[in-house]
């Protein structure tokens, strides 16, 4: 069987040729979308991360803001900053970025961010309205995998999809946004018993555990979709992700690459949020 490649570059540049021209239009009305970056860590990963985000938002005409509190920032500290950056109007949208220091909860920080700024969607108000069907910001990873799959022509409705993962960033919210495309949704996760059998049954395969190549052809019933979330780095610095996919192509159907797949709209997604927390503050 052929195994279509769900590729991500060409749906991220139609959302990032609507976002310049949306960020523009706020431009000319006077206030540029402005987004902070929080970061109390000195991990390389986030300080790449960091700047794919900063080069991101000069492309699609964002100001980007990097607000560094140091490592040694307390919790205390965090929350301060959030709130005083959710408070601030000049403040469209803010992004906290992990890891955070030794002992600091995201679900304990991420609360002070302003829900209508909380553009990455992880505080656990956000994953609550959205859970609740309310207006809100999904997390832009778990939002890129539906948007992938609409893109490419897959239909969600009715169809059962097996998420792999139940992580506050990727696996529940992304189980919302499946359930509000009325697809039938199982989760697995690492206590989940014969994870082949589960996965196996599903239409679409969604992996986001972090395990690098975890699944396999064994896991896969001939022509299902499979969306690899997974971002693992091997020995060599590469990125690979939690399908296998040497093994599962000429099985699934489709498959998502890794890079090249959910991430480029990820980022995208992310700098749409960016433009539509300015829109509706609309200040
Ligand atoms: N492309 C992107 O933009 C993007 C963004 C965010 C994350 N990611 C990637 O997505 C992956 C998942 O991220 P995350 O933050 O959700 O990770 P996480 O917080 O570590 O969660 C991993 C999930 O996988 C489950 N799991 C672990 N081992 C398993 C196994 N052997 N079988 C079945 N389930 C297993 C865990 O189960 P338990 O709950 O039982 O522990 C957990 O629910 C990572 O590779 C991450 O780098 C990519």
């Amino acid at each position: 069987m052929d195994t279509t490649s769900l590729i991500g570059k060409e749906l991220a540049a139609a959302i990032n040729a609507d976002t310049k021209q949306r960020a523009a239009a706020r431009t000319e009305a006077g206030s540029a979308p402005r987004l902070a970056l929080v970061i109390a860590n000195d991990d390389p990963a986030s300080a790449w991360y960091v700047k794919s985000l900063n080069r991101a938002a000069e492309r699609n005409g964002i100001v980007c803001e990097n607000v560094d509190l140091g490592v040694e920032a307390t919790a205390e500290e965090i929350r301060a900053k959030l709130a005083e950056l959710s408070a601030d109007a000049t403040v469209d949208a803010i992004m906290l970025q992990t890891p955070l220091p030794k002992g600091v909860g995201l679900d304990d920080v991420s609360l002070s961010i302003a829900a209508a700024k909380d553009v990455d969607g992880v505080s656990p108000l956000s994953l609550g309205l959205l859970a609740s069907g309310l207006p809100g910001f999904p997390p832009a990873t778990s939002e890129a995998v539906v948007e992938l799959a609409k893109f490419h022509g897959i239909a969600l409705e009715g169809r059962h999809v097996a998420v792999v993962g139940r992580s506050n960033v990727v696996g529940k919210p992304l189980t919302q946004l499946l359930l509000a495309e009325n697809a039938t949704v199982t989760v697995a996760h690492s206590r989940t018993r014969d994870l082949p059998a589960i996965t196996s049954a599903a239409d679409i395969v969604v992996a986001a555990v972090g395990r690098a190549g975890l699944i396999t052809a064994d896991h896969v019933r001939e022509g299902a979709v499979v969306i690899d979330v997974g971002t693992n780095e091997d020995d060599n610095g590469n990125i690979t992700g939690d399908v296998n996919a040497e093994s599962v192509t000429g099985v699934a159907g489709a498959l998502s690459p890794v890079p090249g797949g959910v991430g480029p709209v990820t980022t995208a997604l992310l700098m749409r949020h960016v433009v539509q927390a300015a829109e509706n503050a609309n200040h």
